[in-house]
């Protein structure tokens, strides 16, 4: 059998033009990577600049470069560059249109470098504006949050383990839990931020170059703290997009797990909040409904967020030094990551602000379940001086009997309690109600509406220069 048949009858039929056709298509990225145009860019300016500085290449002929690509920009930016997918990437896009623009010079640019270096500095320059968006959005959101939480800060709700109603809390004490998850989330992103801080530009291939380049000088234009100082590690590192995705997976579950509560608050059974209509969708046969869709949206695309990062982390974990083609994979899934997460914060933001909170609800289902009944406990060791082990024995006892009645242990006859324990009186009842509970639990970081103004005095305070 001929190549040609042998292709032909194997998977020759899609593609008309043959085996170069579809290499064309496996080792092409221009279709996404063009989004790298403007770091791209800004990358062979400073390049050609420095190299123009060291005496590589003439002052002429760097101007010339200059206004070649700063043309080029325009072109991408006005929708006139014309991709090819023949030229692969955003790389050899750019420096093709340079030729044509400016002549042979255009070939002077890539000495000391490599597309190697220039792929690395190119995502770094994008995941590091990325994350600076990203800071600022949680920013936003975390203000939105606290906010809320200062509104209701006296708001009592039931607080949950098991999903079953424990101990009553405040909305506001809730809101601001979520405030410490984004908080930590934003304290991530300046981690990393601080760490990815590094130009790999001038490690060229893999190692290094033998002309007289000065790595400090482009890595200062580029707005880097410095060069990084491993040629081979700095063009096979992807640890800067790696934890992007993992900041983005760990931001987007935070977003998810509320994203949940909201959809369940927002159920006719719980009627703890209510959606805005700008945030939910009706139903195009049931009239009577309103659904969360934006939160179910956010829930939903958290598992697209995060099997990113297993993806990336994945395609990294086989791959001997330095660079390999695999790592060409890494730009759609940082990209859509990001979309989706910018996205995602932006939807939080506006949903969880125009929320509206059902109070007499929340206080309602507070009181249910026995909820109090931890605080009839503490009452017994501290106004009665019983161990706690025994006061839990007498409490489980006095639920019992409540529960029995169906009742709420407050409303038994104080007779009926001192059966159980003939220390109890009547000032047992002042920690029963949900308020008093939610009151007494002074704790640093308790539920108090005491302690929660003052978590939200911390955050206020340590937003400006988070
Ligand atoms: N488009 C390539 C990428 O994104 C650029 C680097 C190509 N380097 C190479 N040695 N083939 O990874």
């Amino acid at each position: 059998m001929s190549d040609k048949k042998a292709r032909n009858a194997m998977w020759g039929g899609r593609f008309a033009s043959g085996p170069a056709a579809v290499m064309e298509a496996i080792n092409a990225s221009i279709s996404f990577d063009k989004k790298l145009y403007a770091q791209d860019i800004e990358g062979s300016l400073a390049h050609s600049k420095m190299l123009a500085a060291k005496g590589i290449i003439t002052a002429e002929d760097q101007r010339k470069i200059s206004e070649g690509l700063i043309t080029i920009r325009s072109e991408i930016e006005d929708g006139k560059f014309e991709f090819s997918t023949r030229l692969e990437d955003i790389h050899m896009n750019i420096e093709a249109r340079l030729a044509e623009l400016i002549g042979p010079t255009a070939g002077r640019l890539h000495t000391a470098r490599s597309r190697n270096d220039q792929v690395a500095l190119d995502m770094r320059l994008w995941v590091k504006q990325e994350l600076t968006r990203t800071a600022q959005a949680l920013k936003q959101l975390i203000t939105v949050f606290i906010d809320k939480a200062e509104a209701h800060a006296g708001t009592v709700m039931p607080g949950f383990t098991h999903m079953q109603a424990a101990q009553p809390v405040t909305f506001g004490h809730h809101t601001m839990a979520y405030v410490e998850m984004f908080g930590r989330d934003l304290s991530r992103v300046r981690d990393a931020l601080a760490r990815m801080d590094e130009s790999p530009l001038g490690s060229a291939a893999l190692a290094g170059t033998s002309f007289p380049i000065d790595r400090h000088m482009t890595a200062q234009a580029l707005g880097f703290r410095e060069p990084t100082r491993n040629s081979l590690d700095s063009v096979s590192d992807r640890d800067f997009a790696l934890e992007f995705l993992s900041i983005a997976s760990i931001t987007a579950t935070h977003l998810s797990r509320l994203a949940e509560e909201i959809v369940i608050w927002s159920t006719p059974q719980f009627g703890f909040v209510r959606l805005s209509d700008s945030w939910s969708t009706g139903s195009s046969i049931m009239p009577q409904k309103k659904n969360p869709d934006a939160a179910e949206l956010i829930r939903g695309k958290t598992g697209r967020v995060s099997g990113h990062l297993i993806g990336m982390l994945t395609m990294l974990k086989g791959l001997p030094l330095t660079y390999s083609k695999d790592m060409q994979e890494d730009k759609e899934s940082v990209f859509d990551a990001a979309e989706t997460l910018d996205l995602m914060l932006a939807a939080m933001t506006g949903m969880f602000s125009d929320l509206n909170i059902n109070e007499e609800a929340m206080r309602r289902a507070a009181g249910a379940g026995f909820s109090t009944a931890t605080d009839l406990a503490d009452w017994l060791v501290r106004e009665a001086g019983l161990p706690f082990r025994d006061a839990h024995h007498v409490t489980g006892r006095a639920v019992a009997m409540a529960e029995e009645r169906k009742i709420g242990i407050e409303e038994l006859p104080l007779a009926d309690l001192q059966a159980l324990n003939n220390a109890i009186t009547q000032d047992v009842f002042n920690v029963l109600s949900v308020e008093n509970s939610v009151k007494s639990r002074i704790s640093f970081g308790g539920t108090a509406p005491d302690q929660v103004l003052q978590q939200i005095a911390y955050w206020r305070a340590r937003l400006d220069n988070a």
